[in-house]
């Protein structure tokens, strides 16, 4: 594929150069997410599923549909196949002993429970690796912390919500952990677990475009996760959500970034703590309107 009128012929639909240029157009407005030039492939594997459910002949041609009617159910279906939700229980493992101390120390401090917020969960295993770390770090099944866990991929939010994986998603984690948190299935289920009642209950799963004007979460957060999401974003959009993560963290609160992000030179309003963890940076806060304190 050289050209917008040559087609390989070896395909199944019709996928042209512009195709893929209107969807990477379409996606990044829409999700923020920057594809490279080398994603054709992947591009049109996830896609031409949707042309095969829908019954069309041509990229083109989903792509008029999608644009010309405006079916909000369809945008969905095209962001959640061009997501990419790679992910896994205590991923960057090193991380959370991080946070273990740390809702252990503000605890002790404050008094006050603890609000998080995964901000790219998608098919949940993060959000339940912080729930884990924090039943841990205060020795009960019923810690002082609210988790809210948010992606913009409403098909892995599912996933998440019901909380039920195959069993060798679990290799990270001790056969203690595993016991504890995990109910193994039998009969039919035999080969997948469910996460325990009580973990779920401290997580609430809801929609959330980081690139959305309107967030629907309320600050003010102590944690917020946020890794290996920017990646797929240029460097003044990741900007953009730094900034307004700033002003929706308390004084004291982290910010956990994926191994490969580095936001230093992105934003004024957080420091690097270390280990891909920061924190908010002080002089960055004149330019923030200023979180509500604790009380
Ligand atoms: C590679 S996964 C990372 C999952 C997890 N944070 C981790 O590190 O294991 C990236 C996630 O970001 C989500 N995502 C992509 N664009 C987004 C956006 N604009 N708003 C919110 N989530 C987005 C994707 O749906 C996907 O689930």
């Amino acid at each position: 594929m050289s050209s917008a009128s040559q087609v390989d012929l070896n395909k199944e639909f019709n996928f042209t150069l512009r195709d893929f240029d209107r969807i990477r157009g379409l996606i990044y407005q829409r999700a923020g997410i920057a594809l490279a030039e080398s994603k054709q492939e992947m591009v049109y594997s996830r896609l031409a599923r949707r042309l095969r459910t829908l019954g069309l002949t041509s990229f083109q041609a989903y792509l008029d549909a999608l644009e010309r009617d405006s079916d909000e159910q369809e945008w969905e279906e095209f962001t959640n196949a061009l997501t990419t939700n790679l992910t896994s229980f205590f991923r960057e493992e090193h991380h959370f002993p991080v946070l273990a101390d740390f809702v252990q120390e503000l605890y002790t401090q404050h008094h006050q429970p603890i609000n998080i917020w995964c901000s790219a969960a998608s098919t949940g295993e993060e959000p339940y690796s912080i729930a884990m770390t924090v039943c841990e770090a205060f020795g009960t099944l019923s810690p002082p912390v609210n988790i809210i866990a948010t992606d913009i991929d409403t098909k892995v939010l599912n996933v998440g919500a019901a909380g039920i994986y195959s069993l060798d998603r679990l290799n990270k984690l001790s056969p203690a952990r595993a016991k504890e948190f995990f109910l193994r299935g039998k009969g039919a289920q035999e080969g997948q677990v469910k996460v325990r009642r009580e973990l779920s209950d401290l997580i609430t799963f809801k929609q959330l475009n980081l690139l959305s004007p309107s967030w629907p979460v309320q600050g003010s957060f102590d944690v917020i996760f946020c890794r290996n999401v920017m990646i797929y974003f240029d460097k003044p959009t990741q900007g953009k959500i730094l900034d307004r993560f700033a002003t929706l963290m308390k004084p004291d609160g982290l910010l956990f970034a994926g191994h490969s992000e580095n936001f230093t030179f992105v934003t004024n309003s957080f420091r690097l703590r270390g280990k891909t963890v920061y924190a908010l940076d002080p002089s960055g806060a004149a330019q923030r309107t200023p979180p509500s304190p604790r009380i």
